[in-house]
C-alpha cells in the first residue's frame, strides 16, 4: 500500500514526535517546575511580528523560553490593517496580554523583499508583496542611489522594518491603547541570517516621539 518514499516521508513526520518527548525530558530536567508554571497562563512582555522564514525563530534568536515572546510571522513581516489576523494578535498583545514592547522584526537576504524588488510574477503573493512595492516607490530616490543589488535589498528590508513599525503606530489598537495611557513602545529592529545578529534601527515611544536607532540606515 506504502511505497518506500512514503514509509520514508512519514519518519521525517514522526521524528517530531521523538524530538518533542526529548525536548520536554530536557526542561523538566532543568526546571522541574516549568510547564506546571506556564500552564497557569501566558505573561509576555514582548510582541514579536516577524517573517515566517525558518531561518528567524523569534524565541531562539533572542534566547528566550516559552512564555515569554507572543508571535505573529507572516511574509515579510508586513502589517496592514486590513489584515485582521495580524489585528487581532496586536489587539490581544496589547489588550490583554498588556506587553511593554511591540518589536517588529526584518531580516536580510528576506525572499519576500527580493521577490518585490525583482519586479517578477510569482502569483497570488503578488498581492501580499504589492505592499513592500509601494515602499519601493516612496523611496525610490533613496533606493536608486544605492550601487549594488546587495545593498539595495539590505536597506529595503530596514526601509521595511521602518514602514512597518509606523503601520503598527497607526492602528486603532496601538492609538487607543496610547490614548487611554498605557505604556508600551514600537521597536524596529532586523536580524542578520550571516552573523546571528540584531540590529536596532527605529523605536516609538508612548507620547509618538520616533527615535532613531543606532542602526537606522543613511537614507540622505
Ligand atoms: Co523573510
Amino acid at each position: 500500500m506504502f511505497d518506500g518514499g512514503h514509509i520514508q516521508m512519514m519518519d521525517s513526520f514522526y521524528e517530531i514526535f521523538q524530538r518533542n518527548k526529548d525536548w520536554a525530558a530536557r526542561m523538566l530536567k532543568e526546571r522541574p517546575d516549568f510547564f506546571e508554571n506556564l500552564a497557569g497562563g501566558q505573561h509576555p512582555e514582548y510582541l514579536w511580528i516577524g517573517c515566517s522564514d525558518s531561518r528567524v525563530p523569534a524565541n531562539q534568536i533572542i534566547d528566550l523560553p516559552p512564555g515569554d515572546v507572543f508571535v505573529h510571522r507572516n511574509v515579510a513581516n508586513i502589517v496592514v490593517p486590513s489584515d485582521l489576523n495580524c489585528l487581532s494578535v496586536l489587539q490581544y498583545a496589547i489588550e490583554v496580554l498588556k506587553v511593554k514592547h511591540v518589536i517588529v522584526c526584518g531580516h536580510y537576504g528576506c525572499g519576500g523583499i527580493e521577490a518585490a524588488l525583482s519586479g517578477k510574477k510569482f502569483g497570488m503573493i503578488d498581492n501580499w508583496l504589492r505592499h513592500i512595492r509601494s515602499i519601493i516607490r516612496v523611496y525610490e530616490t533613496a533606493i536608486d542611489k544605492v550601487e549594488t543589488e546587495q545593498d539595495r535589498l539590505d536597506l529595503l528590508c530596514e526601509l521595511n522594518v521602518i514602514e512597518q513599525v509606523r503601520n503598527v503606530c497607526a492602528t486603532t489598537v496601538a492609538q487607543d491603547a496610547w490614548d487611554a495611557g498605557q505604556d508600551f513602545s514600537v521597536h524596529g529592529i532586523i536580524y542578520s541570517v550571516r552573523n546571528g545578529l540584531l540590529k536596532d534601527l527605529i523605536h516609538v515611544k508612548r507620547d509618538g516621539q520616533v527615535e532613531q536607532g543606532p542602526d537606522y540606515p543613511n537614507i540622505g
